[in-house]
């Protein structure tokens, strides 16, 4: 395919849509970018005393590299740099750009289908309750060997929830035209096989 074809795959934390924009992108051959990495990196880099907003405008492709960026302390940082208005509008190019590169593209986030891409092609919002997301996050952070405790873990996801939902810029919601998929009673190839359905009919 030369022509570009944008899937925005939205949803909250531990939902599963990582997992499915990765099956998805592999599926149809696209490239797929993890918006939520450049909040990440940008949260990373305040973690060590930078602004965030310099940290924004100044982000390269090695800060998306760098070690750690998948703690839990990163994450509550990248959701709260993920207010600042200036901070979003800083990622805007590079995230508009990725998705109309040729051949198709696959991004999850937050705003993808509300805000960067109002126009994707196919828009999904993948989702699943508090608790079963805390119960994912819990155990691959066991396995990582992190000796977490599973409430500790649901405050936290219910933390990043109230701010990514509440914040006045691009919160957190659905487009009005995304297909839903709760994932809470779905094993991972029933929900990358619903992901399909769902896109194979935007297609046509
Ligand atoms: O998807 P993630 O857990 O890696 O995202 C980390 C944080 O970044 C998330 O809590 C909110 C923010 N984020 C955002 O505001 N908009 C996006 N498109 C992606 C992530």
């Amino acid at each position: 395919m030369t022509t570009s074809f944008t899937i925005a795959i939205d949803g909250p934390a531990a939902a599963g849509k990582g997992t499915i924009s990765k099956a998805v992108a592999k599926h149809f051959g696209f490239a797929h970018l993890d918006t939520g990495l450049l909040y990440r990196a940008v949260g990373a880099k305040v973690l060590v005393g930078e602004k965030p907003v310099e940290a924004a405008q100044d982000l390269t492709a090695e800060d998306l590299q760098a070690d750690g960026l998948r703690t839990a302390e990163v994450a509550q940082a990248a959701s709260k740099v993920a207010v600042i208005g200036e901070v979003r509008q800083a990622l805007v190019d590079f995230q508009r750009s990725f998705a109309r590169r040729a051949g198709g593209a696959v991004l999850d986030g937050r705003d993808i289908g509300t805000v960067i891409c109002p126009d994707a092609d196919a828009k999904l919002f993948v989702t699943a309750s508090p608790e079963v997301r805390a119960e994912r996050r819990y155990k691959e952070l066991r396995e990582a060997g992190s000796d977490s405790d599973f409430e500790t873990v649901l405050a936290d996801v219910k933390a990043r929830d109230e701010r990514d939902m509440n914040r006045a810029e691009a919160p957190l919601k659905p487009a009005v035209d995304a297909v839903v998929i709760d994932t809470s009673d779905l094993s991972i190839e029933a929900a990358v096989a619903a992901a399909i359905v769902a896109i194979k009919e935007k297609q046509s």
